[in-house]
């Protein structure tokens, strides 16, 4: 078993935004709170997404953040979330944000929620009665599986516990009710001392991580499971792929068998936390030299290159915060477009950082 210590043990997080985007306004983090008896804390009824912003010589840039806004409408549209934002909306909103952090580089957090109208209070399982409520909020954040990871790679284990089928949690839905599924992964996998673990889907079929999804690397050929997978459709697995593409790598979607990781020459995760992780063992099975792979290597230069701005993306993928004000997002700076609506607005913008000392390294 794990000490306490370590079980406290999370990604650092150095320095948080002091505001929060709140349904059109900026608020102070301090008054980004919900009520106990909101429907989202006792019934899971929130999507959300998670975005990375990277620092880059021009100053900090969103990461597709247009395609990661678009997959949060669709998962509200999924649970018929139905709420007033739009997508230029929420990308303006974010840019702001960070805009306001100070941040040179920080994780993006939107999140929409069946909340509690006070007034009128609503407790079963029905959502329809409970108002929506949508928060954008910011921080810096490390690496997720860990400093090492990235270059050394993860030791990773096959959970026990199946990806949720696509009749009865959908997948492809960022909501926060699917992350108690990933939990489940994500704890037995640390409790029995592996980084992460990996879901089968219900025909025992690779899925992906508690919060990755996944690449085999075999004679030169990338395969990633499909979306049929019980997969998150994801933006950084999307990435890969289109630069696989670029890079004249051979890449597939492509049911696995389980069987197949032990026996693969790479593996590695994708996402946007764990960014590009390569796996050096599954179930104490070394996979390949047991460390990064070199077209795992190639992959994540390149995907590292890009999101410095240092290489061009294969599209519009980098949205540049200090750019012309009023830019709009994925096309680089280069176009106007409308400010962000700001109500409310605090007398002194807020562009402290709080320190999370209740989050030890
Ligand atoms: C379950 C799950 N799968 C895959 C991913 C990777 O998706 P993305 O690359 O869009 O971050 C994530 C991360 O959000 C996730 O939580």
């Amino acid at each position: 078993m794990f000490s306490n210590e370590d079980k406290k043990k999370d990604v650092a997080t150095p320095r948080i935004c002091d505001v929060v985007w709140h349904d059109g306004e900026f608020i102070a983090w301090n008054d980004a709170r919900v009520h106990v008896m909101s429907h989202v804390l006792h019934y899971g009824s929130s999507i959300f997404e998670g975005i990375r912003c990277y620092a880059t010589k021009q100053g900090p840039a969103i990461f597709r953040l247009k395609e990661h806004m678009q997959r949060f409408l669709n998962s509200a549209k999924i649970y018929r979330m139905d709420h007033a934002h739009k997508l230029d909306e929420l990308c303006e909103a974010s840019v702001e944000l960070v805009r306001r952090s100070g941040l040179e580089q920080c994780y993006i957090r939107p999140i929409l929620f069946r909340s509690l109208d006070e007034a009128r209070p609503a407790f079963g399982v029905n959502p329809f009665p409970n108002p929506l409520a949508c928060y954008i909020g910011a921080w810096d954040w490390g690496k997720y599986l860990g400093d090492e990871a990235i270059e050394k790679g993860v030791d990773v284990c096959v959970s026990t516990w199946n990806r949720l089928t696509p009749n009865s949690m959908p997948a492809m839905a960022k909501s926060g009710a699917n992350y108690m599924n990933s939990q489940l992964i994500k704890m037995e996998a640390l409790l029995n001392g592996f980084a992460e673990g990996i879901a089968l889907d219900d025909r025992g079929y690779v899925s992906e991580g508690s919060g990755e999804n996944i690449f085999t690397v075999t004679n030169d050929t990338v395969l990633t499971p499909p979306l049929s997978s019980s997969i998150l459709a994801g933006i950084t697995r999307d990435s890969v792929i289109q630069i696989c593409q670029e890079l004249g790598i051979t890449v597939k979607e492509r049911s696995i068998q389980r069987a197949a990781l032990y026996v693969a020459d790479e593996l590695f995760f994708s996402g946007t936390a764990a960014e590009i992780t390569p796996i050096r063992s599954v179930d104490k099975i070394t996979v390949g030299a047991g460390g990064r792979g070199p077209i795992t290597e190639k992959i994540q230069k390149a995907f590292f290159e890009i999101t410095k701005g240092e290489r061009k993306a294969p599209g519009d993928w980098l949205t540049y915060v200090n750019a012309e004000k009023g830019a709009q997002p994925g096309n680089n700076g280069s176009e106007p477009a409308t400010n962000v609506s700001v109500r409310n607005e605090p007398a002194e913008p807020v562009m402290k950082f709080q320190t999370a000392a209740s989050v030890p390294d």
